[in-house]
C-alpha cells in the first residue's frame, strides 16, 4: 500500500475539571490573567486511581468504535507519551493488554513531550507504508498534571490531562501525505523536568520548569517553519490548507503561528479554552473534537504541527477521509 489512513478517532478527558477560579483560591493568579495570556479556562484532571493508560484505553475504545474495528484487528500500537504508567513497561504494551490484544504484534512508546504525537504518527505510518502493518493505533496520552507544581503559577495553569487516538489504516489513496521532524536537543534548558529515579530516591526536581518568554519564541518559529517544510515537499501552499490543526500549548502561541502561515482563524481547530496543554494528547483530542463536529470533509487538507521539550517539533500533511 502507498499511504496510511486515518479512519477512526476517539478522545477521552477525565471528569474533574479544575477552573482558573479554581486555581485562583489557592495560588496568587486569576481567570482574566490566564485567559489573556493563554486562552486557557479550565483544564481536566485525572482521578489519583487513573494511569496514562486508562485515559488512553478509553480513548482508544472509542477510536476502535468509530473505525468500525475490533481491538485484535490492531497490529501496531504507538503511544507518545511523556507521563507513562511507570519507567517500564511502555505505557504502549500496558494499553495493548487493557484492550485484550494477545496477537503478538508491536506495541510501543515514543517520547517526544508535546510534539510526541507527530513522531508516533509518522512512525506508525513508515511502518504501514513499509508492510509492517496494517491497522495501527496511534494515541497520545498524558498525565501532565502529575508533574506541577501546584505553587508555581508560572506553569501549573498551562497543563491538563487526557488522551487522544487514532486509527490509521493501509490504504492506496492518499491520506497522511508526508511527515517532518526536527530535534535541537541544545534547547532542552528552557523546558524540562529534570528529576530521574536514582538509588530508590528522587534525583533533582520532578516539577516541569519552563523559560515561558523562550519557549514562546522557539515555538512560533518553528510551527510555522515546518509546516511551510511539508507544504513545500508536497508542492502546496498555506492557501491550500483547509484545517490547522497545531499543538494546543495556548491560544496566542497558535494565533501567531497561523497568521505567519496566513490562515485565518476559523481555520484553526482550538480546544485549548476547555483542555488547556495536554502535551502529545493534544493533536488527537483536536483531530477528534474536529471529526465529531463534522469540520472535516472528505478530501480536506489537514495541517498538523507541535513543538514541545528537547527541543523537539515537526508536521504532517493528512487528507482526510
Ligand atoms: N497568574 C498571574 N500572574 C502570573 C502568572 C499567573 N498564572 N504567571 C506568571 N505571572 C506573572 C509573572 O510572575 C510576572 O510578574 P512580574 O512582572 O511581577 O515578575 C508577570 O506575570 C509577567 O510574566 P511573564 O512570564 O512575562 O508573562 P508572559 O506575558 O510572558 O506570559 C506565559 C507567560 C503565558 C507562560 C508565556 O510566556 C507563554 O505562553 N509561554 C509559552 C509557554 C507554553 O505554552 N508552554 C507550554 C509547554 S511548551 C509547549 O507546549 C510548546
Amino acid at each position: 500500500m502507498k499511504y496510511s489512513r486515518i479512519i477512526g478517532t476517539g478522545g477521552y478527558l477525565p471528569e474533574k475539571v479544575v477552573t482558573n477560579d479554581d486555581l485562583s483560591k489557592t495560588l496568587d493568579t486569576n481567570d482574566e490573567w490566564i485567559r489573556t495570556r493563554t486562552g486557557i479556562r479550565q483544564r481536566h484532571v485525572a482521578s489519583p486511581e487513573q494511569d496514562t493508560s486508562d485515559l488512553a484505553l478509553i480513548a482508544s475504545q472509542r477510536a476502535l468504535a468509530s473505525a468500525g474495528l475490533a481491538a485484535d484487528d490492531i497490529d501496531l500500537i504507538v503511544v507518545a507519551t511523556t507521563t507513562p504508567d511507570m519507567v517500564f513497561p511502555s505505557t504502549a504494551c500496558v494499553l495493548q493488554d487493557k484492550l485484550g490484544i494477545n496477537n503478538g504484534s508491536a506495541a510501543f512508546d515514543v517520547q517526544a513531550v508535546c510534539s510526541g504525537f507527530i513522531f508516533a504518527l509518522a512512525t506508525a505510518d513508515r511502518m504501514i507504508v513499509s508492510g509492517m502493518a496494517k491497522n495501527a493505533l496511534v494515541v497520545g496520552a498524558e498525565t501532565m498534571t502529575r508533574t506541577l507544581d501546584w505553587t508555581d503559577r508560572g506553569t501549573c495553569v498551562l497543563f491538563g490531562d487526557g488522551a487522544g487516538a487514532l486509527v490509521l489504516q493501509a490504504s492506496e489513496t492518499p491520506g497522511v501525505l508526508s511527515s517532518h521532524l526536527h530535534s535541537e536537543g541544545r534547547q532542552r534548558h528552557i523546558l524540562n523536568v529534570p528529576g530521574q529515579i536514582r538509588d530508590g530516591k528522587i534525583y533533582r526536581s520532578p516539577f516541569v520548569y519552563m523559560d515561558g518568554g523562550a519557549v514562546f519564541r522557539f515555538a512560533v518559529r518553528v510551527l510555522a517553519e515546518s509546516t511551510e517544510e511539508a507544504l513545500a515537499h508536497n508542492g502546496l501552499q498555506s492557501a491550500d490548507i483547509d484545517w490547522l490543526v497545531p499543538h494546543q500549548a495556548n491560544s496566542r502561541i497558535m494565533d501567531a503561528t497561523a497568521k505567519k502561515l496566513s490562515v485565518p482563524p476559523e481555520k484553526v481547530i482550538s480546544t485549548v479554552a476547555g483542555q488547556a496543554n495536554t502535551s502529545a494528547a493534544s493533536i488527537p483530542l483536536a483531530l477528534d473534537y474536529g471529526a465529531r463536529q463534522g469540520c472535516f470533509k472528505p478530501g480536506q487538507l489537514l495541517a498538523l504541527t507541535a513543538v514541545g521539550s528537547g527541543f523537539a517539533w515537526g508536521a504532517s500533511l493528512v487528507r482526510w477521509g
